[in-house]
């Protein structure tokens, strides 16, 4: 176990006991398959408890919780009033097959299309984001009668074979043996342009050109659906320039293709609005949620239909299902946690923090440390692009890989109390939305240091 130099502090409810953290441990290791994982070389971090923007070992060490787990506790830990709705539900009815009607699964679905556009009344639960993009894309080919899937390089979209065969990062590759149908292309990108671009409009206007290249090439009447993370999450937080979904809207529309927008990650909270397209003004034909629905704390995702393709299905079977689609336990959470989230202002705080707070801080990082090559991101939505090199922005570790120079900072900032989120070369600051202030510079002081235990990384 690491000694925690920071933030170490216990919790009245957590107990401190380092025998039971090895037990949790050992059984893990004899017991537990891990996702995206050699069995042998991983050593799972033992978890006792949670609250708020931290979590606790068995050790008595707390730790920021940068990462929200998988950027999905987006209420924070054990939020009372969400915990509190699930025991009540748990109480009153566990369960409840999908094909009768539920009065906690009606609220979830009225209050979600509440938050969509106008023309959004429907909802399609799932148990979490990789089937909602399952069900997406077959309701984008069913209503269109069309095949193809356009998916951008640099996305991620879920771990299911369509999903996994739609995502644009290495854990695509060796599941790729079914990818009919399937086409990637790139999005904008301005710090690593792959359209040798100097300005954002440039880039989202070569970004969109390439986008039609590709319809035209591949044949405009076999395209569904253009599917896209509105700002790409685990591939590196990159917010599109202005006019670029604006032109994909006009794309979809000029030539009948279905946008699908995946706000698995960056929805419900995350960037400061409740779904990122609001920063865009621009809406897509269907959205796919998940995490931030309900933070997770019951397994919930689903797709928000748009009434066009809703009706697709009001006299033909829509040919999908799920045992646990929109169950109570999960709805309740949902319904507990918007209600909060609304309520507790949860959204204004992740926009706030992340104005006056995570960006200004991240930024004024940047400028001390030549590690970082650019920050990006809004709302508690963040990345650190970190490279070798500015000139030549060089990655810090290899693309699908790590590198000791990651392992290093990842260390340092556990060693500092703090549980990181990284991917590849990159770190990503997405905490809770209804992290604190203090809280937010506690993270950024940490993340000062550890940065400064890689400074021998940097060869500039
Ligand atoms: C944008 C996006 N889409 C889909 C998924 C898949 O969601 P799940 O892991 O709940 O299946 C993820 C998961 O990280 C995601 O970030």
């Amino acid at each position: 176990m690491p000694e925690v130099t920071a933030a170490a502090a216990r919790h009245p409810s957590v107990p401190v006991d380092p025998a039971r953290g090895e037990q949790v441990r050992a059984l893990d290791r004899a017991h537990v398959f891990h996702s995206w994982s050699a069995q042998a070389k991983i050593t799972p971090m033992a978890l006792a408890g949670a609250e708020g923007s931290y979590v606790w070992d068995y050790d008595g060490n707390r730790y920021l919780d940068l990462s929200s787990q998988l950027v999905n506790t987006n209420i924070g830990h054990q939020h009372p009033r969400v915990v509190a709705a699930v025991q009540a539900q748990a109480a009153r009815l566990c369960t409840i097959a999908p094909q009768h009607a539920n009065d906690v699964r009606n609220e979830a679905a009225r209050l979600i299309s509440e938050l969509a556009p106008d023309g959004f009344s429907k909802v399609f639960f799932t148990n979490g984001g990789a089937e909602a993009i399952e069900n997406a894309v077959r309701m984008a080919r069913l209503h269109s009668g069309r095949q193809k899937v356009l998916t951008r390089y640099r996305s991620y979209h879920g771990g299911t074979q369509t999903a996994v065969t739609l995502t644009g990062d290495p854990r695509r590759w060796p599941n790729d043996w079914w990818s009919s149908g399937v086409v990637h292309f790139f999005g904008p990108f301005l710090y690593r342009s792959t359209f040798y671009a100097q300005t954002e409009q440039e880039e989202a206007d070569r970004a969109l050109r390439h986008l039609e290249e590709t319809i035209r090439f591949e044949g405009p009447d076999t395209i569904a659906a253009v599917l896209l993370e509105t700002i790409p999450g685990t591939a590196g937080i990159m917010v599109p320039p202005a006019g670029y979904l604006a032109g994909v809207r006009e794309l979809c529309d000029r030539y009948g293709i279905v946008l699908i927008f995946d706000e698995v990650m960056a929805g419900f909270g995350r960037t400061g609005a409740w779904f990122a397209f609001d920063h865009f003004g621009v809406r897509p034909d269907l959205i796919t949620f998940a995490k931030g629905v309900n933070s997770g704390y019951v397994p919930l995702g689903g797709v928000v239909i748009s009434d066009a393709i809703a009706a697709t299905f009001d006299d033909k079977v829509y040919p999908g299902g799920l045992t646990y689609s929109g169950h109570p336990l999960a709805c309740a959470a949902a319904v507990a946690t918007i209600t909060a989230m609304r309520e507790e202002g949860i959204v204004e705080n992740a926009a706030r923090i992340g104005e006056q707070v995570l960006g200004p801080g991240l930024r004024e990082l940047a400028e001390r440390h030549p590690v970082i090559g650019e920050v990006r991101g809004l709302g508690v939505f963040w990345a650190l692009d970190l490279v070798k090199n500015r000139a030549s922005k060089e990655e810090l570790a290899p693309y699908g890989g790590t590198s000791e120079a990651m392992t290093t900072l990842l260390a340092a900032l556990r060693r500092r109390g703090v549980l990181p989120f990284a991917n590849f070369h990159r770190l990503h600051v997405v905490p809770p939305c209804t992290i604190s202030e203090a809280e937010a510079k506690e993270g950024l002081a940490a993340i000062d240091e550890a940065l400064g235990e890689v400074a021998g990384f940097y060869e500039g």
